[in-house]
């Protein structure tokens, strides 16, 4: 590979794999909005990299950001169910649109393979741990559109237009996730609330349980997805921990303060932990970063940090 596009690359996640496609001496382009994005996430890179701000519904960026490209990486998304909620038609345009707007792209640029950033939300409510075959259920637009979104994936596969990847991404973590959002993550709030000395405010009881991931694992999974035979037909593979933890857990874990509770959010799914098995199977994955280890990492409370 000499040259790769990573959308969203301006992003939490996609600027952990901006880093480290460079740092095995492959060029990137990036196609950011940066409407959660940040310059700043890509600022300690001098050489071989191209960003080029737009969005992937229009065509033409999409154009010009897959030229000359051998593998495309598409994270661009909005990435929140509360707000998919207030904004549907968003939701639906930027991932489900956006991403048949990158498969059209790459198609005619003569890309290999697209990887697709998808989400552990399309389950819904499954029962835990959840496998690839578990129905998708959809409970919020975010969900609906990312799971059209792999949709359109397989279907160019199928066509034998282009190979394409769905990795399902569970609860990741790690530096340069925003804490300043409405919409953060709740690693990145209790975080930052812990370090201001902050007791966290916990919608419903706080059993509720995620597999969290760290940054890390995910680029590694990308990676492992973008080069793996035998999964090019749209194939969606979770990438979680296979550790269920509980959100009263993870404030103890970050030393946050005693909580309180607010009502629970609409939406919200109740347990969620993956069945990592298909992923050690096909792409010889294995998440490396233990929970508290990760949360150790005192560069969870600089946004902008290398
Ligand atoms: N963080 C998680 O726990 C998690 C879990 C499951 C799936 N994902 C998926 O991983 C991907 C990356 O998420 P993240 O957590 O890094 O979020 P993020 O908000 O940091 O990254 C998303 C990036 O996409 C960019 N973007 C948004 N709309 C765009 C558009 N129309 N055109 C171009 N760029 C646009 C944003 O500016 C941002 O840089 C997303 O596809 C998301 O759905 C994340």
């Amino acid at each position: 590979m000499r040259r790769a596009c990573v959308t969203g690359g301006a992003g939490f996640i996609g600027s952990h794999l901006v880093d480290a496609l460079l740092s095995r001496g492959i060029e990137v382009t990036v196609l950011d909005d940066l409407s959660s994005g940040r310059v700043e996430n890509l600022s300690t890179h001098e050489g071989g990299l191209d960003l080029i701000e737009g969005s992937v519904t229009e065509p033409a960026m999409c154009a010009a950001a897959v030229r000359g490209c051998d593998l495309v990486f598409h994270l661009a998304s909005r990435v929140s169910v509360v707000e998919s909620l207030e904004k549907p038609s968003l939701y639906q345009s930027v991932c489900a649109g956006g991403t048949r707007r990158m498969l059209e792209a790459a198609e005619a640029a003569g890309v290999r393979r697209l990887i697709h950033a998808g989400s552990c939300s399309v389950y819904g409510d499954a029962p835990p741990p959840i496998g690839e075959d578990a129905s998708t259920a959809p409970m919020s637009p975010y969900a609906a559109a990312k799971l059209e979104a792999e949709e359109h994936c397989r279907a160019f596969a199928r066509e034998g237009r282009l190979e394409t990847v769905c990795p399902r991404f569970f609860n990741v973590y790690g530096p340069r996730q925003r804490a300043d959002s409405p919409y953060a993550g709740v690693i990145a709030i209790f975080a930052a609330m812990a370090a201001r000395g902050e007791a966290p405010v916990i919608f419903g009881t706080g059993e509720q349980t995620r597999d969290f991931i760290h940054v890390s694992d995910i680029v590694d999974g990308l990676l492992l997805a973008s080069v793996a035979s035998g999964v090019g037909e749209g194939r969606p593979i979770n990438l979680g921990s296979g550790q269920a933890t509980s959100v009263l857990e993870l404030a103890t874990l970050l030393g946050c303060d005693p909580p309180s509770h607010a009502e629970g959010r609409r939406g919200e799914i109740l347990h969620s932990l993956a069945d990592a098995s298909l992923a050690r199977r096909v792409l010889n994955f294995e998440s490396s970063v233990e929970l508290e280890q990760g949360l150790k990492d005192p560069r969870l409370l600089r946004p902008n940090n290398a």
